[in-house]
């Protein structure tokens, strides 16, 4: 089929909730570059969604995935799971947790840590259930999740929601105050809100949300979906606030791309999980399990974690530099690979994410009209050098009409 065909296919059989999608069908890719059905080269500065942390085709990622299918690729959460022990092993020994509990996706983690918290609490006969998120904050899109969106777009179409979730502004510990009350459970953030439009927490505002928590007994969760797993320069974004959490969600980078998520807990919260009170069909599964080691011994094998840091830095001075030079660009943010450009509502976003593919780059708008720039981790600085000299000649055709 040529790329028409699949997408005429797609048109008919597919549920449309995706919109229109960019015209193009990648074939296949290697490192940082996709290549679509014509086979054309396209630069990924997007990585399926903060999701190819090793690019593609990372032999080890394809060798532990070719290796696990050979042998076995599922077998049901009645037995015990070598790949999955293992991969538990190694989040807890890299991170502040205890026990991790895998499941699908992020939404379905971060449904996993708002039972926890919950049951955290009921089984000591406390009557506390409610949790505090955020304005502009994104954590998936089932029911419970859409509650805990601060997105009343999201919302509005799906109403009544499953109670119990409070939205206070953003970054203003005051307002967080103002709503907790001795029903709060927990308080869930993201660090960086992502699909909000790369909005950085301040750093006193969290520590001043730790210490609040540890006050008035109240769970932090950091919704790590799209900041863990070396995005930010960090193998977690909390560890750039000098922060314990209680419990943190993953999952978009754990995999590399093969579903899987997971719910990190330090005790004594974790064990609220005990026999019966959650589970999943797929949930850590031999071959995501297997992936998702090959993930993580590689980002802390290959320095990949130094390395975002870095190239991050240098990436957002470049941005800057650009800044500097366009009165449209209005900010940039994040860190690490984890980067945004919001841009003047007088220029479209989504324009420019068109034309950069038209050119070889895949970039994504989020948010208020901000440019994401979400690259694997193994992107070079020429990569990122090609991508900036692009910018700036679209930036500069669109000056000039
Ligand atoms: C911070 C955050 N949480 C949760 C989710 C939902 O993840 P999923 O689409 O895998 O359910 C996303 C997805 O973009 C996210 O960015």
């Amino acid at each position: 089929m040529n790329t028409q065909d699949i997408i005429a296919l797609d048109k008919k059989y597919y549920m449309n909730t995706f919109g229109d999608r960019l015209p193009v069908v990648f074939e296949y890719g290697h490192k940082s570059t996709l290549y679509d059905k014509e086979g054309k080269a396209y630069t990924d500065f997007l990585g399926g969604i903060a999701v190819n942390v090793l690019g593609y085709g990372h032999p080890n990622h394809i060798e532990a995935i070719l290796t696990q299918a050979k042998k076995l690729i599922h077998c049901s959460n009645l037995f015990y799971i070598e790949s999955q022990a293992e991969l538990a092993r190694l989040l807890v020994q890299n991170s502040f947790g205890d026990r991790v509990f895998f499941a699908n996706s992020g939404a379905e983690a971060n449904e996993g840590a708002i039972k926890l918290a919950r049951k955290y609490f009921r089984d000591m006969g406390m009557n506390k259930y409610k949790i505090i998120t955020t304005d502009n904050s994104f954590h998936g899109r089932t029911l419970t999740t859409l509650a805990a969106t601060g997105q009343k777009k999201y919302q509005i179409p799906f109403l009544p929601l499953p109670p119990g979730f409070i939205t206070v502004p953003f970054n203003d510990l005051e307002a967080i105050k103002k709503v907790i009350d001795d029903e709060t459970c927990a308080i869930m953030i993201e660090l960086i809100q992502g699909e909000g439009g790369i909005i950085e927490a301040d750093y006193e505002y969290v520590k001043s949300l730790e210490k609040l928590c540890r006050e008035r007994e109240i769970l932090l969760i950091i919704d790590e979906v799209q900041t863990g797993m070396g995005r930010t320069g960090k193998l977690f974004a909390y560890q750039h606030y000098d922060i314990l959490p209680d419990i943190i969600t993953l999952a978009k980078g754990l995999g590399g791309g093969v579903p899987i998520s997971a719910v990190i807990a330090r005790e004594p919260v974790a064990s609220a999980f005990d026999p019966g009170s959650h589970g999943s069909t797929f949930g850590g599964n031999p071959l995501a399990c297997s992936a998702g080691i090959a993930v993580l011994s590689t980002i802390l094998d290959e320095g990949l974690i130094d390395r975002c840091a870095g190239l991050g830095d240098y990436f957002k001075a470049k941005l800057n530099a650009l800044k500097d030079m366009y009165g449209f660009i209005k900010e940039i943010r994040g860190k690490g690979l984890m980067l945004g450009m919001e841009l003047d509502p007088s220029v479209s976003g989504k324009e420019i994410v068109n034309i950069a593919l038209s050119r070889g780059y895949i970039i994504n708008c989020t948010g208020c009209n901000t440019l994401r720039f979400a690259p694997p981790l193994v992107i070079t600085q020429e990569e990122i050098d090609k991508l900036i000299c692009e910018l700036d000649s679209i930036f500069n055709d669109i000056s000039e009409v």
